[in-house]
C-alpha cells in the first residue's frame, strides 16, 4: 500500500521537466508552427525575440546569436583588440566570460570581488586601469545587478567600453538615482545566454546581445553572419552564430513567464534566508538595497563545506558549486602571474559557497526538506 501522504524523498538541483509540464500546451504549438514551415534559419521568430528582450533591456536593438559564449564574444571583437589590449573582469563567474577575452585576442585582468554581492569590485576594476584598458566586463553573478553606476563613472570619462554579462540576469534590474535601470540598460553591449537552465531557458543554446548603439548593432549583425551585411559580400571575417529559430519560437512562448518566474525565485529565496538566518555556520545571499535580484541561482557561503555536500547527498538534495576554481587560478591563465592569495575574496568564496534549488516550480515541502536538512546537519 503506498502511503495517505506523499513523502518527500529527493529534491533536484534543478527540474525543467516540472517546467515543461506546466507549460507544454503553450510551446509545443509555437515550436510546431516551425517545423510546419520548415523555415528554420532566422525569420520573424528570431526578430520579435530580438525586439521583446531589447525591450525588456530597455535597449534600441536585439541582436540573436548561438550561446551566451557567443554573446559576449562578438563584441570583445568589435572592439578590434590589439596584442597586449586589456579587458578587466572578475575570477568569479563561468569560464567563458574571460575565455571570450583571450579568443577575441586581448588579455584578461582579473580583480577582485565584493564580499557580500560576488560581483566585481569596482575600487579593484579602478585601481587596475592601465593605458591598454579597453573594456570592463561586469558580471551580474546569479542574477543580481553588478554596481553598474561606479562601473560607468570609472568607465566613460577614460573611453573604456563596458560590456555587462548578463548571462545570469535577464529581467534583473538595480535603482540607479531614484530610477530603476535594467540590466542590458547602462552597458555599451550586453550578452545574454538562453542556456537551458538559465531563467529564461532554451531546448539547446542560444544567446543574444542588447546595445543602444545603432553602429554597434549593426557590426554585431554582420559578425554573427560571416561578416556580411548582404549574403556573399564579406566586409570583414566573422562567423555562423545566429540564434536558431527553433529556439527563438520556444523563448518566445516562455517569455511571458519569465516575470513571474523570477518572482517565484525571489520568494524562494525570502523563505530559506529567514528560515536559514539561524545557522551560524552558514551566511545567507547579500542583496545589494538597490538591487532586484532575479536569482539565477540561491547561493549561500558555508563552514565544512565538504562535509554538508556528502550530507545533502546522502538527503537526495541536489546543490553545486559554482565556482570552485576563481579563474585567475586556472591552467590555462598561469602565463598572466596571478598566484594563490592574489585575489583573497574571490579565492575564498571559491571554497566557500554552495548553491541550492531554487527553481520556480519548487513547493514549500520542497524547500522545507532543503532547510531541514541543512539544519539538521549543523544545529
Ligand atoms: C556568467 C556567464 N557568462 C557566460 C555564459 C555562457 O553562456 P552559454 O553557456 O550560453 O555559452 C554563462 C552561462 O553558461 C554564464 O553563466
Amino acid at each position: 500500500m503506498p502511503p495517505a501522504t506523499t513523502q518527500i524523498t529527493t529534491v533536484p538541483l534543478l527540474d525543467l521537466v516540472a517546467q515543461y509540464a506546466a507549460i507544454k500546451d503553450e510551446v509545443l504549438p509555437a515550436v510546431l508552427r516551425v517545423i510546419e514551415s520548415q523555415q528554420f534559419i532566422m525569420g520573424p521568430a528570431v526578430s520579435q525575440l530580438e525586439a521583446e528582450i531589447a525591450r525588456l533591456s530597455r535597449a534600441a536593438h536585439g541582436v540573436g546569436c548561438a550561446s551566451g559564449t557567443d554573446a559576449g564574444l562578438l563584441p570583445l571583437k568589435a572592439l578590434n583588440l590589439k596584442p597586449g589590449d586589456e579587458v578587466i573582469t572578475t575570477p568569479f563567474t563561468f569560464f567563458a566570460t574571460a575565455g571570450t577575452i583571450h579568443n577575441a585576442g586581448g588579455t584578461p585582468v582579473f580583480v577582485d570581488i565584493e564580499e557580500g554581492t560576488f560581483n566585481i569590485d569596482p575600487a579593484a576594476v579602478e585601481r587596475a586601469i592601465t593605458s591598454r584598458t579597453r573594456a570592463i566586463v561586469p558580471v551580474h553573478l546569479f542574477g543580481q545587478m553588478a554596481d553598474m553606476e561606479r562601473l560607468l563613472a570609472v568607465a566613460e570619462p577614460r573611453g573604456i567600453k563596458v560590456i555587462e554579462d548578463a548571462c545570469q540576469a535577464i529581467g534583473a534590474r538595480r535603482k540607479v538615482g531614484g530610477r530603476w535601470r535594467a540590466a542590458g540598460e547602462l552597458g555599451w553591449v550586453t550578452a545574454y545566454s538562453f542556456f537551458p537552465s538559465k531563467n529564461l531557458g532554451a531546448w539547446g543554446d542560444a544567446g543574444m546581445m542588447v546595445t543602444s548603439d545603432d553602429a554597434a548593432a549593426e557590426r554585431l549583425r554582420r559578425l554573427r553572419l560571416h561578416g556580411g551585411a548582404r549574403q556573399y559580400h564579406h566586409d570583414e571575417v566573422g562567423t555562423n552564430s545566429r540564434l536558431d529559430t527553433l529556439q527563438a519560437a520556444l523563448l518566445l512562448a516562455k517569455l511571458p513567464h519569465l516575470s513571474a518566474w523570477s518572482a517565484a525565485r525571489r520568494e524562494h529565496a525570502a523563505y530559506y534566508s529567514k528560515a536559514l538566518a539561524g545557522v551560524p555556520q552558514l551566511r545567507t545571499p547579500v542583496v545589494d538595497a538597490p538591487n532586484e535580484h532575479i536569482f539565477h541561482q540561491y547561493t549561500v557561503r558555508v563552514e565544512r563545506r565538504d562535509a554538508l555536500q556528502a550530507h545533502l547527498k546522502q538527503e537526495g538534495i541536489g546543490h553545486a558549486v559554482y565556482y570552485p576554481i576563481p579563474l585567475h587560478r586556472q591552467p590555462c591563465f598561469a602565463h598572466l602571474g596571478y598566484r594563490d592569495g592574489s585575489l583573497p575574496r574571490s579565492e575564498r568564496a571559491a571554497g566557500e559557497v554552495i548553491s541550492l534549488p531554487i527553481y520556480p516550480e519548487l513547493t514549500r515541502a520542497q524547500l522545507d526538506r532543503v532547510i531541514d536538512a541543512i539544519r539538521g546537519f549543523y544545529l
